[in-house]
């Protein structure tokens, strides 16, 4: 079977400055270009000419394609990108290209095997403001019979030309989006995550670079699947020089089996490629983020600050003290009071409870309500903890239904903070779930629900013995959807034990992510700058924590502690009853300084500054150019004894603008004028100050 001749050889894709074309003249498809926008005079003809390979000697005359899926029938000897079998024949398919649909900026691929018993299909679309790809791959059994799916990756996206570092994003629990810049090795850099949530050590991200990239310049490309759940990519160097890219679903033994007609569509692929530097291609998916991910009227309203009772009071919850700390936190300027784990069943610690979606009597001897009330008469909404996944053994759920949760049998659950984690395939799990927290919300004015799940999916089996994290994770969305669906105005935030569920495809159904579980300030600059590149900072949460920071021990000066949250979704989390008036009234100081510039920090262009590791600064410019915020803290002595120069980024050379020293408070008054390129091409002399220190200048455009 031959490509059918009703298609072009070629298909061009341009939006947002860049250009995407595929190579259709083949009876597989793949990516001849996707880079910065071409001329339209260059044409794909022009380019597949130019890229005409050689024929090497001892080798197949016919080089095999890296294609949108590379093929093990094809003859590729890279990894291929889908693998699946019929009770372990047909394990090598061959689907051919037959149909090509172009709407828009986008491409719709249909390829069918020679028997007619699979179907490929790829989808490619452009966003058309950003630019930035967004593509998946399907596959369906036309066939009788049961085909096993092992892998399918999403559109294989080749190493561009330029390309020799990797980028890799990896942490821990209070230690989220540590970057790693390492060059592209012969072989290959696997990433598997098998955590069963989007995880802390494994992003499903990575960025590539040319090797004088920076944040300034250079060229870059950003890859991100949308997935909250397993998944691996793979940055492979071919021996012949070339390379492929490719993400997936992580898919266990037996999770996909695809009866006749049933198909499997993979994770959503994105992808930002620019010549600007690793500001440019973030700034390109914070845009996509802000208008094509989360709902866009979220970070049209100005993000309102929080107050969360976490670390004030963990498990001890008290109505009288919750009064006391929300009237605190309204005097104080906040604007939201979230009540944190604690307050349902027999949660006096985390070792019961979970499950019991009803308030405490024992704690709230007259429910919520009067909790409730008091916050939205101090003028402050309302929001609620929940962990919807999860179980505590002891429970009243668990002890009516010990088969509720996933398990491998024979294999004794793997202990993690006391907690089993439910089915939600289970259809009586799912309605259990959303009747509790429906009822929760129809019961009283909450207008925030902070979800999360504190536990890797170690024992993924449900009750029929298959795995099932695939089905875990859209049981999941599914339950978010259905939840706002019912109660639109509900503001949701993904937490998985501080950043553990951090992806696009979360934040298609959630309106903040809490970025960290540590409030450490110095931690939280490196946690934030790692988190910015995905990420823009309008939906990452950032509290001021207590001065002595219960993660690390750390005693950190009221005006650092605020003057990192304020670049962020701002927020509060610690015992108000311990600030004196002075940090009292200089965190006051930074709520309104935040609430006057957050139209500013959330809307504008994050712009990270290349500094020695003893300190971090960053900008955040309107995209009009016209204001712009920059933060400089000292994070430990610096080698000479001056700190030095700090040059400025993403101005406009030409413009004139106002500069004043806005943080710390007390801080030089005055103001002076200065050029967009005086700031960025000679920087300004840094003052000497303590280490732990941070700075924040405003400048206007006069
Ligand atoms: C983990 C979260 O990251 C914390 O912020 C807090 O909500 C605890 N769970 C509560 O158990």
């Amino acid at each position: 079977m031959s490509a059918s001749p009703l298609h072009d050889p070629f298909v061009r894709l341009d939006a947002g400055g860049t250009t995407l074309m595929l190579d259709l003249r083949h009876e597989e498809a793949s990516i001849l270009y996707f880079g910065s926008a071409l001329q339209s005079a260059t044409t794909p003809e022009s380019i597949a000419a130019s890229l005409v390979r050689a024929i090497p000697p001892n080798a197949p005359s016919i080089e095999p394609r890296i294609t949108l899926t590379p093929l093990m029938a094809s003859g590729y000897v890279g990894a291929p990108g889908l693998a699946l079998h019929r009770d372990g024949t047909s394990f090598a398919p061959l689907p051919r290209l037959m149909e090509v649909a172009v709407t828009g900026t986008s491409v719709t691929l249909r390829s069918v095997d020679a028997a007619g018993a699979l179907e490929l299909i790829h989808t490619l679309a452009l966003d058309s403001e950003t630019g930035v790809l967004r593509c998946a791959a399907q596959i369906i059994n036309r066939a009788p019979g049961i085909c096993t799916l092992d892998h399918l990756a999403a559109p294989v996206i080749p190493l561009p030309v330029w390309a020799s570092d990797h980028i890799d994003f990896f942490g821990r629990w209070a230690g989220e989006f540590m970057t790693r810049r390492a060059p592209i090795p012969t072989g290959a850099v696997v990433r598997e995550n098998r955590r069963g949530r989007t995880s802390h050590d494994c992003f499903p991200g990575a960025m590539l670079a040319s090797a004088d990239a920076s944040e300034r310049r250079g060229e870059v490309m950003a890859l991100h699947m949308a997935w909250s759940g397993n998944h691996a990519h793979r940055i492979e160097q071919l021996a012949d020089g070339r390379g492929a890219v490719q993400f997936g679903e992580l898919l266990l033994p037996g999770e996909v089996r695809l009866a006749q007609d049933e198909g499997y569509t993979t994770p959503t692929l994105i992808v930002a490629v620019g010549d600007h530097g690793f500001n440019a291609v973030s700034q390109r998916l914070h845009q996509f983020v802000r208008t094509a991910i989360v709902d866009p009227s979220v970070t049209a309203r100005p993000r309102p600050v929080h107050y969360n009772s976490w670390e004030a009071i963990y498990f001890d919850h008290d109505p009288a003290v919750l009064g006391d700390l929300a009237a605190r936190a309204a005097a104080l300027g906040v604007e939201r009071f979230v009540l944190d784990d604690g307050w349902f069943g027999a949660r006096r610690s985390d070792r019961a409870g979970l499950g019991d979606w009803s308030v405490s009597e024992a704690v709230y001897p007259v429910g919520l309500t009067p909790l409730i009330d008091t916050v939205r008469s101090l003028g402050m909404e309302f929001g609620l903890w929940v962990e919807p996944e999860m179980v505590n053994p002891d429970s009243d759920l668990f002890r009516a239904h010990p088969g509720w949760v996933l398990s491998v049998p024979g294999a004794a659950q793997v202990p993690s903070r006391n907690q089993y984690v439910l089915d939600l395939s289970n259809g009586a799990v799912f309605e259990y779930l959303f009747d509790r927290i429906d009822a929760l919300l129809r019961r009283h004015p909450i207008g925030y629900l902070k979800w999360d799940m504190n536990r890797d999916i170690n024992h993924p089996g449900n009750s029929d013995g298959r795995a099932s994290v695939h089905a875990q994770v859209q049981a999941l969305y599914a339950l978010i959807d259905r939840i706002r669906a019912a109660h639109p105005g509900v503001e949701i935030e993904s937490c998985a034990s501080g950043g553990g569920r951090a992806d696009y495809a979360i934040l298609q159904r959630t309106q903040r992510l809490w970025t960290s579980d540590s409030n450490d300030a110095i931690d939280r600059l490196r946690i934030q700058r790692g988190a910015s590149y995905f990420f823009p900072c309008a939906l990452l949460g950032a509290h001021v924590g207590p001065r002595d920071c219960h993660i690390t021990g750390r005693q950190l000066s009221m005006a650092m502690r605020a003057g990192v949250a304020i670049f962020g979704h701002m927020g509060l989390e610690m015992d108000l009853r311990e600030l004196t008036d002075a940090e009292a009234s200089e965190l006051a100081a930074a709520i309104v300084l935040h609430k006057q510039h957050r139209a500013l920090i959330h809307g504008g262009n994050r712009v990270r500054i290349d500094t020695p590791p003893e300190r971090d600064a960053f900008g955040i410019v309107a995209v009009d150019q016209s204001e712009a915020l920059f933060s400089y803290a000292l994070l430990e002595g610096h080698p000479a004894t001056l700190p030095g120069r700090l040059r400025f980024d993403g101005l406009d050379p030409a413009k004139r603008y106002r500069m004043s020293q806005l943080w710390p408070i007390g801080a030089a008054a005055g103001s002076r004028e200065v050029m967009g390129d005086m700031l960025m091409l000679a920087g300004i002399e840094l003052p000497l100050v303590w280490p732990q220190s941070l700075m924040i200048w405003h400048l206007q455009e006069t």
